[in-house]
């Protein structure tokens, strides 16, 4: 098994950084998830561990051992792509083969492990098909057994599922967290999707214009983000940012007066809340309905309190309402965020901070 090490690794592309200082480690046998916008530099890390490009600064470590200047090679990696590109003129047999050919492995081998790799990936009655005869979701289960069949300890993907749609996509994610789990995989996974972040990862890595915003497990990322770019990158819809301002010596909604938020820290700027911890209440905060999307299971209703408005309530069901109507919200003192003037979350007292996540700490 392999532990992958990556330390103060930049990047530079004539004057500009793609990443810069990226540090962060991942524990042999664990999912990490690459994640952020596009652009933020997620390819270009992956591409580095890969061995496909080279660091301008800093080192890569896999397994213990300094790989920084090895070719792909020799750092015992397997890789999927977004654009998987089988070969279309051969078999799924000798697709998933091919790699193994390349590299001149043992052939007496081959049988055992094409097999293996076949009814791993539901793929032994389709072995003889050209890919062409293959759904889009049996075509990236050929280009997952490509990777799968090499035995690498390590396994990086970027965006392997941005071409299937949604439902496949849902399928896939469970498949390639289950393989990864069953084989012991070190799974390094790009993408710009939180969800898939959230329901595949051990740690995700939120990265930002090439830096790193916050290392976390799904859970402390949802729980506490580190700063407003975090708080609102998880979560659909994402959490609210809610103007404070000052009231009656306290801190109040920004534009309402009368209420102030009994434990906000004097420094905070914004209040931040999700849309599933507001629920419609006899007693709170007066909003006025903006608009109201029902989804089935529930709804969104975006609402403004004192002057912020674009504040959105997930309430359970079908919750009829009109623009204009007055509603009273509320939320419990323990799911508020605070953040201050420069975007940081401001630790409060009673809620563990952003404490530093250990390695080990992953697997457990
Ligand atoms: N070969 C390259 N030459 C110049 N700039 C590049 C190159 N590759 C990537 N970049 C830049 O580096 C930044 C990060 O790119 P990338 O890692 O591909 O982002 P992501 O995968 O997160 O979308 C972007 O600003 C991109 O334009
Ligand atoms: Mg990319």
């Amino acid at each position: 098994m392999s532990n992958i090490v990556l330390e103060n690794l930049t990047k530079q592309y004539g004057d500009a950084a793609a990443i810069e200082g990226v540090s962060f480690s991942a524990p042999a046998g664990s999912f990490t998830v690459l994640l952020g916008p596009s652009g933020c530099g997620k390819s270009t890390t992956l591409r580095m561990i890969a061995g496909l490009d080279t660091p301008t600064s800093g080192r890569i470590l896999i397994g213990d051992r300094d790989v920084t200047h090895l070719p792909p090679s020799q750092r015992r990696i397997s890789m999927v792509f977004q654009s998987y590109a089988l070969f279309p003129h051969l078999t799924v047999a000798e697709n998933i083969l091919f790699g193994l050919k390349v590299r001149k492995e043992p052939a007496a081998d081959f049988p055992r492990r094409l097999d293996r790799v076949a009814k791993l990936l539901g793929l032994t009655a389709l072995l003889d098909r050209k890919p062409s005869q293959l759904s889009g979701g049996q075509q990236q289960r050929v280009a997952l057994g490509r990777a799968v069949i090499s035995e690498a300890p390590v396994c990086l993907m970027d965006e392997p599922l941005s071409n299937l749609d949604a439902q496949l996509r849902h399928e896939m994610r469970r498949e390639i967290r289950a393989l990864q789990q069953s084989l012991g995989i070190t799974m390094v996974y790009v993408t710009h999707d939180q969800t898939e972040a959230m329901s595949m990862a051990d740690q995700v890595v939120l990265l930002r214009q090439g830096r790193i915003e916050q290392r976390d497990t799904p859970d402390g990322l949802y729980a506490r983000p580190a700063t407003e770019f975090a708080a609102r990158f998880i979560g659909t819809p994402p959490m609210n940012l809610i103007d404070l301002a000052g009231e009656n010596g306290g801190l109040g909604i920004a534009g309402l007066h009368g209420i102030t938020i009994a434990s906000a820290p004097e420094q905070a700027k914004r209040l931040g809340v999700r849309p599933e911890h507001i629920r419609v209440s006899d007693q709170g905060y007066p909003a006025v309905v903006e608009s109201v999307e029902y989804f089935g299971a529930d709804s969104i209703v975006v609402c403004r309190i004192g002057s912020c408005s674009g504040i959105a309530v997930r309430a359970p069901g079908h919750l009829r309402a009109d623009a204009g109507d007055m509603l009273t919200v509320a939320w419990r003192p323990e799911d508020q965020h605070f953040f201050a003037a420069d975007a940081a979350a401001i630790s409060v007292p009673g809620r563990s901070g952003a404490e530093s996540l250990s390695p080990e700490s992953l697997l457990s």
